[in-house]
């Protein structure tokens, strides 16, 4: 494992690469490392014969400053548990790094960039794109592995990547759940141990929803799950909405898609979680 702090040496290490033709696998996250970004990376290995990992809590990317102040930081931890793996290279840049002066793009992609956590969280994906762009443009990697969990964030930018012909491959890879079904995020680390303990609500009424797709109509699933929440007082649902996977437009029918998704946003206490199903056996 190798750590690099500036983009200046990344460039650098990218061209000492012995092998020019040599494949590059790039894994971005902003730390508090899980078993789901173990995964990625590992993937990411497989497939690559060099991978980029990037650690970095990116401003620009919180529409809520307590949010950013309070999202888990463990460099030392990451580090730890990175520490034996080969042909890795780690990239752990500061803030006045990757923002010498403050900046901030903007991208619009219809429905990707409009609706839900678009929606809820405006600037968001704007803040993503600016640091997609800086990293993408460093790394210059062949594969890029994101996870389903972000579900919207790899449709945007699945989404920028063919509005700027980029050359970067950009693989999907399936949300990692612990063993009671909770879609891991670095979020769950601030998780109350009663909170904690309810967290798994949200797949179980994901899986409740699709196991009804042929009893109720699109309508009746969202009026139905937002009743659902109503009765757990520990959550507040920001959205639950049936939406195609492809275009992000609300679905009135089933038959209007071939990938029919239900997407969720739930708050317990201030920690704000996502996840999501495919409805369909067929779809992703
Ligand atoms: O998914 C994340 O962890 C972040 O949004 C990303 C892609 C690393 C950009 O900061």
């Amino acid at each position: 494992m190798k750590i690099i702090y500036t983009q200046h040496e990344l460039i650098e290490w990218r061209q000492s690469l012995t092998m020019p033709t040599s494949s590059i696998g790039f894994v971005p996250t902003m730390g508090a490392l899980h078993l789901g970004h173990i995964s990625l990376i590992e993937r990411a290995l497989e497939e690559n014969d060099a991978v980029v990992v990037s650690i970095f809590v990116n401003p620009t990317q919180f529409n809520d400053s307590n949010d950013f102040l309070h999202y888990p930081k463990n460099n030392e931890g990451d580090l730890e548990m990175l520490k034996d793996y080969a042909r890795l290279v780690i990239f752990l840049p500061a803030t006045s790094e990757m923002y010498p002066s403050p900046e901030k793009e903007q991208f619009h992609s219809g429905l990707l960039t409009s609706t839900l956590e678009a929606k809820l969280r405006p600037g968001h994906f704007d803040g993503v794109i600016t640091i997609i762009r800086k990293l993408f443009n460093s790394v210059r990697a062949h594969r890029v592995y994101f996870g389903e969990k972000d579900f919207q964030q790899l449709a945007v930018i699945k989404s920028w990547v063919i509005l700027e012909k980029r050359s970067e491959l950009i693989i999907p890879c399936p949300t990692i759940r612990e063993s009671d079904g909770l879609a891991m995020s670095s979020r769950n680390q601030r998780l109350s141990p009663e909170m904690r303990k309810e967290a798994p609500f949200i797949f179980e009424v994901l899986q409740a929803a699709k196991a009804q797709v042929d009893t109720q109509s699109p309508a009746e699933m969202e009026i139905w799950i937002r009743s659902v929440f109503l009765e757990r007082p520990l959550f507040r649902l920001d959205y639950f909405e049936i939406i195609d996977g492809n275009t992000f437009a609300p679905l009135a029918e089933w038959s209007d898609s071939s990938l029919p998704m239900a997407m969720i946003a739930v708050f317990l206490g201030e920690i704000r979680l996502i996840d999501n199903i495919a409805l369909t056996e067929q779809s992703a």
